[in-house]
């Protein structure tokens, strides 16, 4: 652990506890103002066949009888924001597990398309969904990178986050992955670090994989944990230990670095302009479903969590926002210095163009801060990410999730009894992580 990282960490708690406050506001219901050039947009689709115990996102249990109509919903508000003058240029699916309906799926990604010119299509899905015809089908439907949650390759720890017998055994999902190589663009394989019972044995055998399985691009994330699921993976995982944290880090970027290029702080890419999920660079992006944010003209907008009102207020003519929050220009410019610097610089002329010279002396702290600490170094063009930057920038994006995350658990908390009954109503269907890749194939 750094010497410094227990404070950096209460402040960064602190600070980003504030930011996260959302008022309610009916007025959010129809779109903003359309920004001038085409954004970002982010889709939420909140289902999937097991919860893991570590996992904070709004997700419920797959219903294949209330599928349909969350997705008429999804397209709905995303044509009410095109009729408003969005435009979008890149598109995210995330969840959940947006595969669990293929056929929904596709047919979404095909409305976004016909309605502008999209130039990436990311989608998110478990190791389970990785069957290569359904996924030609996708990469013929425009999807450019596919990304796969595998968390570790290791049994025991797969087995402790309730994923060994839905999403597979460290080599079956192994062998997906294999087969499911050269199909898209990227294929971006999603792991975690710091996990409880993980030793620096365990990682490094991960990576060891990751190395022979060559794939185009790895997400590695720390375990993040909010308030309520700090709890419930206690039960079934176990402690994790924060002491083990900086030296797993280090770990990750000896044997990624040589290999990979840091498009972020933990995410790590072969080619160059690969797709980053936490980069953005528009500056707006609009999150259409149910638990979806938005951050569009420097307000942030969070859509309602209960599916139920989200269908209805769609189905009416509205958006699913229901909170808001202005951002003031301070709070701007330290959303930008994190975005930015996070995908490893931020430029002068940027800065310039943007926010001028009250840039420096608004963040005239943190910039002294970073800089001290040896987080930052100021070149000639630029503010970039020295090695230690690159963690204590994990540290601050872990920390702001922290807080999107309580954000989400306060928003559920609200709706505990309809998402109780929802998830108990569920019928698991019956997934194909036993059939062999030789079958897959054929
Ligand atoms: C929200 S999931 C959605 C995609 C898919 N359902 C899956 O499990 O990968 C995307 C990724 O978020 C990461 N994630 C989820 N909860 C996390 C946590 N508490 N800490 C760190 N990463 C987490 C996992 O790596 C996961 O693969
Ligand atoms: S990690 Fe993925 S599969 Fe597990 S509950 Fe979260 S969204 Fe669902």
């Amino acid at each position: 652990m750094l010497w410094f990282e227990r404070p950096f960490l209460s402040v960064l708690h602190r600070e980003y506890s504030a930011a996260m406050r959302f008022t309610e506001d009916d007025v959010a219901r129809s779109p903003p103002p359309a920004p001038s050039r085409p954004c970002q947009l982010y889709v939420h689709v909140p289902f999937c066949e097991v919860l893991c115990p570590f996992c904070s996102f709004h997700r419920v249990r797959y219903r294949e009888d209330r599928t349909a109509r969350y997705f008429d919903a999804l397209r709905g508000e995303i044509r009410l924001y095109h009729e408003a003058g969005f435009r979008f240029s890149d598109v995210y699916v995330g969840g959940g597990t947006p595969t669990v309906d293929s056929t929904q799926l596709l047919e979404t990604i095909a409305l976004v398309r016909s309605l502008s010119p999209v130039h990436t299509v990311s989608i998110e899905t478990n190791p389970n969904h990785l069957e290569p015809a359904v996924l030609q089908q996708y990469r013929a439907a425009g999807v450019t990178r596919m990304s796969v949650g595998v968390q570790s390759f290791d049994d025991g720890l797969l087995r402790g986050m309730e994923r060994l017998e839905k999403y597979g055994n460290g080599e079956q999902i192994r062998a997906r992955l294999a087969a499911a190589h050269g199909i898209f663009p990227t294929l971006n394989v999603d792991m975690i670090f710091n996990l409880p019972g993980q030793t620096l044995a365990m990682l490094e055998r991960d990576l060891d994989w990751l190395r022979e399985l060559d794939v185009d691009q790895v997400s590695f994330y720390p375990l993040m944990t909010a308030p309520t699921a700090r709890h419930k993976m206690a039960k079934t995982m176990g402690q994790n230990d924060p002491a083990l944290r900086h030296r797993m880090y280090e770990l990750i970027l000896d044997h990624l670095l040589p290999h990979y290029r840091a498009s972020s702080a933990w995410c790590f890419s072969r080619g160059e302009g690969m797709f980053d999920e936490y980069i953005i660079d528009q500056d707006d992006y609009v999150g259409v479903g149910s638990g979806a944010f938005s951050y569009v003209g420097g307000a942030m907008y969070s859509t309602t969590f209960s599916l139920n009102h989200y269908c209805r207020i769609v189905e009416g003519g509205h958006t699913g926002v229901t909170n808001r929050r202005v951002l003031g220009a301070r709070e701007r410019m330290r959303y930008d210095f994190l975005v930015r610097l996070f995908g490893g610089e931020l430029r002068y002329d940027y800065i310039a163009e943007r926010y001028g010279r009250a840039f420096w002396l608004k963040l005239a702290p943190e910039l002294a801060v970073m800089r001290m600490i040896g987080a930052t170094r100021h070149d000639a063009d630029a503010i970039r990410l020295t090695r230690r930057g690159l963690y204590c920038w994990v540290l601050m994006m872990a920390e702001f999730f922290n807080s999107v995350n309580a954000v989400r658990e306060q928003m559920r908390d609200h709706i505990r009894a309809e998402l109780d009954a929802w998830n108990e109503e569920a019928t698991v269907p019956v997934s194909s992580i036993a059939r062999r890749p030789q079958e897959l194939r054929s």
